[in-house]
């Protein structure tokens, strides 16, 4: 008989640490009802003692979508406390706990005196911490996951005695993360499959494997994991994350599919909301999906040879090992125009994963009738990016409101903007080596700031000359990233949006930081 594996989805924190996403608290809840629709088993919905936002998205989270709610928290008493506020109203949920075990983590964290002076000592410290913490989380609820940081190198024999530690402390699932995505698949199994052979209680646990792609083998190494005795997987959709990423569940799961012939698992992925799931997450967090990303890329399913067309036309199996259709692609494509309507515009929506409020579709279908005007065909790969631009974005506080710029091959750009800020206009001009640069530097006299831009990218999200150009630029302020998206029809209205949608980024930021400021409980543990 095959076996389950669980899926841990961990789009909403793993995956929203992946630098310059940021996704509002609006955003988080529509990608968790889709997640839901996906037949995940288990969201990790974020960190919330990291930040009021973040207490509130899972809490939200928690409020409305009916599968297990996780979220994670550092071994510490604030934060489990923190966690299990944000996730009780939840139906089914899970407190995270977890605790460094490496050498490298336990000696560069734990440097101080505060934890023992010798690496022993500091050892029998983390032991100990793991122990009382998972002890405590379990006062709160049932379902207890405690992951050991680093255990891909972690000693064996210490990690061993930690997840026997936390077993008998009441944990219900025990992950072993390739943290920094070190190991290579069959090391990373024999570490799954000793855990087995020496942790005595280990059948009082379920075992986990949260693997980071650093070297590019996180899915190779979950797949490893499993097959030494791991029964979840922890995963991101579009496989965004921490640095390179985390193990991208879309290519987990059908590898399962595909190989049900050398595999005995299988998971409950509806695999046809893949696709949805995975352009959501993209338009609303702004990490674009390679275009030869397996399974969601655009490419993935793209013959480009005359022999392989030739071949596809025979059999389709010459050069297809899955269909489009079973991940959700498909070839129907339905188009709207100004004369849709908002009904028709509603269904469109519901069928791409959309499940506005009234107030939210009253939003999308001013933007939808804007861009009908200027372009009579309005696409799926539209409607997904005018999703991702505005309706669930915080309020903005610097909102756009006139561009005007001149530019030609014999005379220099200059541009002048008008920016609404806090219900004040303010407007300048200047001039820049290009029109977008004449644009930045427009807005920056205008709002009296200056900032450095660290990458600029600009691409039609659909084809043909009518297209929605989607611009991205990325900032750093403060050695924090921050990344702001803009669409239109005209490319240079996308640049000041985007350049605008980072600076409230920043805003948000700011304003984050101060309420963290003025609540105590949060201030002790930042
Ligand atoms: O990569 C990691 O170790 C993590 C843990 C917090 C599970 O993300
Ligand atoms: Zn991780």
């Amino acid at each position: 008989m095959k076996e389950k594996i669980i899926i841990f989805d961990t789009t909403l924190r793993d995956g929203e640490q992946s630098p310059g996403a940021s996704l509002s608290i609006l955003e988080k809840v529509e990608i968790a009802k889709q997640l839901a629709k996906l037949r995940v088993d288990v969201i990790e919905a974020g960190f919330p003692v990291s930040s009021p936002a973040q207490f509130e998205a899972v809490k939200r989270i928690s409020d409305e979508v009916g599968v297990v709610i996780a979220a994670l928290s550092r071994a510490k008493e604030i934060d489990i406390k923190t966690a299990f506020e944000s996730i009780k109203t939840a139906s089914k949920k899970r407190i995270h706990t977890f605790s460094s075990t490496s050498d490298y983590h336990i000696l560069g964290k734990f440097g101080s005196d505060k934890y023992g002076k010798t690496l022993a000592e500091k050892r029998n410290t983390v032991l100990q911490m793991s122990y009382d913490m998972v002890q405590y989380a379990k006062t709160f609820c049932n379902d207890i996951e405690f992951s050991a940081e680093d255990a891909g190198r972690t000693d064996l024999t210490y990690l061993a005695e930690v997840v026997e530690a936390a077993i008998e402390a009441g944990a219900t699932t025990i992950n072993i993360p390739d943290t920094t995505g070190y190991t290579i698949p069959d090391e990373f199994g024999y570490k799954i499959a000793e855990l087995k052979r020496r942790v005595k209680n280990i059948d009082k646990a379920i075992i986990s494997v949260h693997c980071h792609n650093d070297l590019g083998l996180a899915v190779a190494n979950s797949i490893s994991g499993i097959e030494n005795g791991a029964r979840q997987v922890e995963c991101t959709i579009n496989g965004i994350g921490e640095r390179a990423g985390n193990a991208s569940l879309e290519e987990f799961v059908m590898a399962l599919n595909v190989r049900k012939d050398k595999f005995n698992f299988f998971t409950d992925i509806n695999t046809k909301e893949i696709f949805n799931t995975s352009r959501m997450v993209s338009a609303f967090s702004g990490i674009l999906v390679q275009p030869n990303k397996a399974i969601v890329g655009q490419n993935a399913f793209a013959h480009e040879s005359g022999i392989h067309q030739d071949g596809m036309l025979k059999n389709r199996e010459t050069y297809e090992i899955m269909t489009p259709e079973s991940v959700g692609v498909t070839k129907t494509m339905i188009v709207l125009g100004r004369h849709s309507g908002r009904h028709g515009l509603k269904k469109r929506l519901a069928e791409l994963g959309y499940s506005p409020t009234e107030n939210e579709l009253d939003k999308i279908y001013a933007s939808f009738l804007k861009l009908a005007d200027k372009k009579k065909e309005v696409y799926d790969d539209d409607l997904r990016t005018l999703m991702g631009d505005e309706v669930y974005k915080e309020s903005n506080n610097y909102e756009l409101m006139y561009i005007n710029v001149n530019s030609g091959t014999s005379s220099i750009p200059t541009a002048t903007v008008s920016v609404k800020y806090k219900e004040k206009e303010f407007s300048d001009s200047a001039t820049g080596d290009g029109p977008v640069d004449a644009l930045f530097n427009a807005i920056d006299r205008a709002i009296k700031k200056k900032f450095k831009i660290e990458s600029y990218s600009v691409r039609s999200v659909t084809s043909g000359r009518q297209a929605m150009g989607e611009v991205v630029v990325r900032m750093l302020i403060n050695e924090k990233r921050y990344s702001g998206r803009g669409v239109s029809t005209d490319i240079l209205e996308a640049s000041a949006k985007a350049y605008l949608s980072a600076i409230n980024q920043n805003e948000i930021f700011i304003n984050e930081a101060e309420k963290i400021k003025s609540q105590s409980s949060i201030t002790e543990v930042i």
